[in-house]
């Protein structure tokens, strides 16, 4: 791996929901962050190139179903009922959930989150997270398609608190300093989650994944981009 020319290499076509800083997000128009960085020096180990596309989060997951995807990269948590759906890779990043809400909505633990208007991202473990604190047909919960919106409506006070993954939550408050967003975390309540790089069930591209991220993880690469990011 890794030897062949340019133009021998195939091109994996990749899709994310590029909402979700600082894994992807848009950025002069073309998708960014820790997941790209971390998905394209694994590509480069294995052999391929990847081609990443913001094709949302739901089409993320119905173009692996159908296999017009052959890898989504969207800081994906790997749990067992995808698990049915889909293959994972070795696990490429520890998070948990985390609450962040509109200065003056005083959550102080998970438990807070009941009687408050709350906002996730659509299918996603923070969905999980706030459902299995105020269960599962709340109304209280909002569901938004992309994290973005989610943030939107926490700004507005369309939602009084939103629920979502720990880095990204507070790279919005590091981002948007003025916004009055404060976040908790709860530990007796949010699991740790590992995020994977997701392909369609039986996919020829596992191995070499897994291969070139325990790679990445031996030579320094994984480090190296990590720091880039989080800066530890
Ligand atoms: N880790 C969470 C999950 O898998 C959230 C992922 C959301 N990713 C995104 N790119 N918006 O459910």
């Amino acid at each position: 791996a890794g030897k062949e020319k340019a133009e021998d290499k195939k091109v994996l076509q990749v899709g994310t929901e590029a909402t979700f800083a600082p894994f992807e997000f848009m950025d002069k128009g073309k998708v960014s962050g820790f997941d790209v960085d971390l998905l394209n020096a694994a590509a480069e180990e294995a052999g391929y190139t990847v081609n990443i596309e913001n094709t949302g989060w739901d089409a993320m997951f119905a173009g692996l179903q159908s296999k017009q995807l052959d890898i989504g990269m969207a800081g994906v948590t790997i749990n067992d009922k995808r698990k049915k759906s889909y293959d994972f890779s070795v696990p490429y990043f520890e998070s948990t959930s985390m609450i962040a809400f509109k200065e003056g909505a005083n959550i102080q633990s998970a438990q807070d989150l009941k009687g408050k208007k709350i906002g996730v991202q659509n299918g996603t473990t923070g969905q999980f997270a706030a459902e299995g604190v105020v269960g599962k047909n709340s109304s209280s919960i909002s569901k938004y398609e992309t994290a973005a919106l989610m943030f939107q409506a926490l700004q507005s006070g369309d939602v009084e608190t939103a629920v979502t993954d720990i880095a990204v939550a507070l790279e919005y408050v590091k981002n948007n300093p003025k916004s009055g967003i404060k976040t908790v975390g709860d530990d007796k309540e949010f699991k740790p989650e590992y995020y994977g790089i997701v392909f369609p069930k039986g996919s020829e591209y596992k191995k070499d994944f897994d291969q070139a991220l325990n790679e990445l993880y031996d030579n320094g690469k994984y480090a190296e981009i990590y720091k880039k990011w989080f800066g530890k």
